[in-house]
């Protein structure tokens, strides 16, 4: 069916304090904690308007559980970003895709200062010792309270002008791992660490001449593997283009796709390897077996993905998308080159895993979303590794967004918990929030917002006790 997701690409201001849902079935009495998530929410300042799903302004959403009652909240990430839209009607910060309107005399002037970030974090929440994070790939974390979402201010700065929303906590120690991209005149991609809310610590440098856009990366009990797209840019020419940050990109499927193996513990390079050109926003994971790693990701022939994602193309009734595809690669760590394993065609996007038990190890089952056929997405799809098959919870005029795996107590059956799912349901015109059994997708409840909720990205369930 065509058509019918652009109520997700709708701004919602309203913020509303705690409220109870109506719930239909029942959410499990083990669910304890909250689903905190993050997403553009609001496409224009004053009748200016963003160009892309990722400039948007960020808010955050809150589902409460206890004893199997459902509570939502949602407030505005208050941001530097969100401030001058709302007081000035203007668009006062660069975003991933979009600019501020500047004279040329400004944008010249501003590429011989440090940049000033607007904190739009719309991408992810994680946690970090005591802190509750809101994430984007600028330098900035912006630390909010996870009962009242109240924005806090901003945490440790990462070594970097461009960074990811997917830190990994490192499988052995429980540390924050990400890297960041330091641009100069001598430009290199900076891994570093993080014990609860402390200082990075820069564990590697690598040199880089065209550094590559780099959503996210994997991570094995050993180590870190950043898998360099052939999408690069020159840095010098970032400041002085007169294009925003992400339009300055290019796609060079000749260099192939780098592999860079790093030792977690000592910060050396294990190896690069060369593997086929591809795009990826979401690695899924990535373990060691026997001397090589193993690393999933939902990958796209090319970076056309990107473009695929400017609101006027998503707006469209027919809004057709590049559709992502499990992959499987084996990197050898003795040398050689990287192989891709012919797995079955399953479109899956926005990944999650039982990740508290799985990350960084060997595991069977990964939940997103896809499409079947090549429109907007409408179904969490479930995938078995192991088999190859997999299975789909879809139903007319829904439009789920990621489906986070929260994992049932006192049992080590991997895929035994629900998936969280908040769903646009265009017949309605709301979004409620689903809960599937994650072993056959069979729905258990369903609690409806009073409102809908535009697509977001990422977020996490965080049981309690906090
Ligand atoms: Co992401």
């Amino acid at each position: 069916m065509a058509g019918g997701h652009q109520l997700g690409f709708r701004s919602m201001d309203r913020e509303l304090p705690p409220v109870q849902l109506p719930v239909e079935g029942k959410f499990p009495s083990w669910l304890a904690g909250a689903l905190l998530r993050i997403g553009p929410a609001k496409f224009e300042a004053g009748s200016h308007e963003y160009r892309h799903w990722f400039d948007g302004l960020a808010m955050l959403h809150r589902f409460g559980f206890a004893d199997g009652v459902v509570t939502y909240t949602n407030r505005f990430l208050d941001s530097p970003a969100y401030r001058a839209a709302r007081d000035t009607g203007k668009i006062t910060y660069s975003e991933f895709a979009t600019d501020p309107c500047r004279s040329l005399f400004k944008r010249v002037a501003t590429a011989f200062v440090p940049p000033t970030f607007g904190n739009n974090a719309n991408v992810n929440i994680v946690r970090s010792g005591d802190e509750f994070l809101a994430l984007t790939e600028t330098p900035l974390p912006v630390k909010f309270a996870p009962q009242t979402l109240d924005t806090l201010g901003v945490a440790q700065p990462a070594p970097g002008q461009l960074t990811v929303a997917h830190p990994h906590h490192a499988p052995g120690s429980g540390d924050l791992v990400s890297y960041a991209t330091h641009f100069g005149p001598r430009t290199t991609y900076q891994v570093y660490a993080q014990d609860g809310g402390g200082r990075p610590r820069v564990i590697a440098r690598l040199p880089v001449r065209l550094p590559a856009y780099m959503h996210s990366f994997a991570i094995t009990e050993r180590y870190l593997v950043l898998a360099e797209f052939p999408f690069v840019v020159l840095p010098v020419a970032i400041p002085l283009s007169g294009r925003p940050f992400i339009a300055n990109y290019r796609w060079r499927p000749r260099r192939g796709t780098r592999f860079h193996v790093l030792d977690l513990s000592t910060g050396s390079r294990r190896g690069t390897c060369q593997g086929e050109p591809f795009f990826a926003f979401h690695h899924v994971n990535a373990y060691e077996h026997g001397n090589e790693i193993i690393l999933d990701a939902c990958a796209y022939d090319d970076a056309g993905i990107v473009d695929a994602l400017y609101l006027d193309r998503l707006r469209s009734e027919d809004a057709r998308l590049p559709q992502a595809q499990l992959r499987r690669y084996r990197i050898p760590l003795g040398g050689g080159d990287v192989t891709r394993e012919p797995l079955p065609g399953i479109a899956l996007e926005l990944p999650r895993i039982d990740y508290g038990r799985r990350n960084g190890r060997h595991y069977r089952y990964a939940y997103g979303i896809g499409s079947q056929d090549g429109g907007f997405p409408d179904r969490i799809t479930k995938a078995d590794l192991e088999d190859g098959t997999s299975a789909s919870w879809s139903e007319p005029g829904a439009y789920p967004g990621e489906p986070i795996f929260a994992r049932a107590p006192d049992t080590e059956q991997e895929d035994a918990g629900v998936l969280l799912s908040v769903v646009l349901d265009r017949t309605v015109g709301t979004s409620f929030l689903l809960a599937l059994d994650a072993t056959d997708l069979s729905e258990i409840g369903r609690a409806r917002v009073p409102h809908h909720i535009p697509f977001g990205f990422h977020g996490n369930y965080f049981p309690q006790p906090w």
